[in-house]
């Protein structure tokens, strides 16, 4: 049936007749892009198939197939506070909603009642890749890895590192109990039972919560854990709200924030920084170097007033970008929510860019990275650097739908094993369906019976249904829509699962 795949940051594959064969492990062992229902007996048998060998799965109308959604940021721990708090700005709220929520983790019954729904939610409004915080608690973010672990969703799961600039009642009391925990958690993690064929799909998670709640002591420890661990992911905040960007860096006597963690050895290329609005463009090659990913929050950025992330700019950097729901900062478990903000957000990027050039500058500006100043302006139109591809423009449907699904592979070191249908990666994926009978959701009526599907075409070269569908889906879509929520090949959520049948 109707597939979807990304293919790079301005281009994806819709296919109306596309045929994927999964192996019993979950990996795509093979893919056709276009088979005509006659030629399917021919098909299979180039694969050295029989038609009893297989089970064939045809799509129902109006349905269609494209990779699971990747969510680079999110706090587990802070949903029991989402949509409240939004008057505040990032320190302010932290203080008053955020910490004190976080705090009632201590009791481990609390989390065994709360995390199955956080977690059920996260999966079903399609995200197949998680990175989640848990609070600072050690059992408590055991029984999130262990739900995360039953529900068989692929993910990376960490305790925060905090010893400072915390309320007394949230807060570790020592670097050696925070290291310690740490290690205790990753210990847990990776103890935990295999599947059958040995795909690992919880990983842990290095998680200093970020450089203004750790001491340089615990920072340099941190880093020295990270050192001795190459393959052990990193997440952290970075440059979200110009008030902590500026005392990050007194507190640390640093130039910028990028340059602090950098010190501690916490930039590599499986370190997730979330947010980076604030970042100049020096901090932004230095992430490049040193292969780092970013999370784009758009809806906690605008909830918290914390601006706009220049995500063409980090793009034209070559930083790889994912997209982060970053809950409770932002308000929607679903990656789609993220999607039609990150649009937003680019499109208002790119109407300042065009206000401020009418300023007729003659290129005297320059960014100033010690004062993060900015002009405004591409640096292009000042004959500096020729323009990027992607800085100030609106991201176009192609863009958004990588940073949701491959850009977010990448952004864990995933981009062999998920993001994208191809063959030998596992198969990721959400049945999407926008006919509104079957799903009840009446913003998405795309499914038109009578006019039939293009075929074999790429997104650009084509007016195609399923190309107006997806679009629909990603601005109008919910939870609604999505039918099943596939992780290695398994189906482990949405609206036709039912464990207990
Ligand atoms: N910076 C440090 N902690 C947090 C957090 O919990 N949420 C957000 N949005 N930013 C942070
Ligand atoms: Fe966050």
């Amino acid at each position: 049936g109707p597939v979807i795949s990304p293919q790079s940051l301005t281009d994806y594959l819709a296919l109306p007749q596309c045929l994927i064969c999964v192996s019993p492990q979950g990996n795509i062992e093979w893919l056709v892009e276009d088979v005509e229902s006659t030629k399917l007996n021919d098909v299979l048998s180039q694969h050295d198939y029989a038609p009893s060998d297989i089970t064939l799965i045809r799509l129902d109308d109006g349905e269609f197939l494209m990779p699971g959604l990747v969510d680079t940021h999110t706090h587990a721990c802070q949903v029991p506070n989402l949509g409240v708090g939004g008057e505040l700005e990032l320190l302010q709220w932290l203080d008053n909603y955020t910490f004190p929520t976080e705090a009632r983790f201590k009791d481990v019954e609390y989390a065994k009642r709360t995390y199955p729904h956080v977690v059920r939610r996260i999966v079903n409004s399609g995200t197949t890749t998680c990175c989640y915080y848990g609070s600072l608690h050690l059992e408590a973010t055991k029984v999130l890895a262990s739900l995360v672990h039953t529900a068989g969703q692929r993910a990376f799961v960490g305790k925060c590192n905090m010893n400072r600039n915390c309320p007394s009642n949230y807060i570790e009391p020592s670097v050696k109990e925070s290291v310690d925990t740490t290690l205790a958690l990753i210990n847990y993690i990776e103890e935990l039972p295999k599947a059958a064929d040995g795909e690992t799909l919880l990983h842990p998670i290095l998680t200093p919560r970020f450089a203004i709640s750790c001491t340089e002591e615990l920072l340099t420890r941190l880093g020295e854990v990270a050192q001795s661990n190459p393959e052990l992911a990193i997440q952290t905040h970075i440059s979200e709200n110009k008030s902590e960007v500026e005392l990050v860096k007194s507190l640390f006597k640093t130039n910028s924030y990028a340059e602090t963690y950098d010190k501690f050895h916490l930039l590599r290329n499986n370190t997730v920084l979330a947010h980076g609005v604030q970042l100049t463009e020096d901090e932004m090659v230095l992430i490049a170097k040193r292969g780092s990913g970013v999370a784009h929050c758009p809806t906690s950025n605008f909830y918290l007033s914390s601006g706009m992330a220049r995500v063409g700019m980090l793009l034209d950097h070559g930083v790889k970008v994912g997209l982060g729901t970053d809950l409770a900062g932002g308000y929607s478990p679903s990656i789609l929510a993220e999607i039609q903000h990150a649009s937003i957000a680019s499109k208002m990027l790119a109407i300042q860019a065009v206000d401020n050039k009418k300023c007729k500058c003659n290129g005297g500006h320059s960014e100033s990275s010690s004062s993060g100043e900015e002009d405004g302006h591409s640096r292009g139109r000042h004959g500096h650097k020729q323009p990027g591809r992607f800085t100030n423009q609106n991201l176009s449907i192609a863009t958004l739908l990588y940073l949701a699904t491959l850009g977010g592979a990448e952004v864990c070191c995933l981009q062999d094993r998920i993001g994208s249908f191809e063959q030998g990666k596992a198969f990721d994926a959400l049945l999407v369906s926008v006919r509104e009978g079957d799903t009840g959701n009446p913003a998405v009526w795309g499914y038109n019976p009578d006019r039939d599907l293009t075929h074999g075409v790429t997104a650009q070269s084509a007016d195609n249904n399923l190309i107006e569908w997806l679009e629909r889906f990603l601005f109008c879509g919910d939870d609604r829509n999505i039918k099943k929520v596939i992780v290695q090949g398994r189906t482990i959520g949405g609206r036709d699962y039912h464990p207990l049948r």
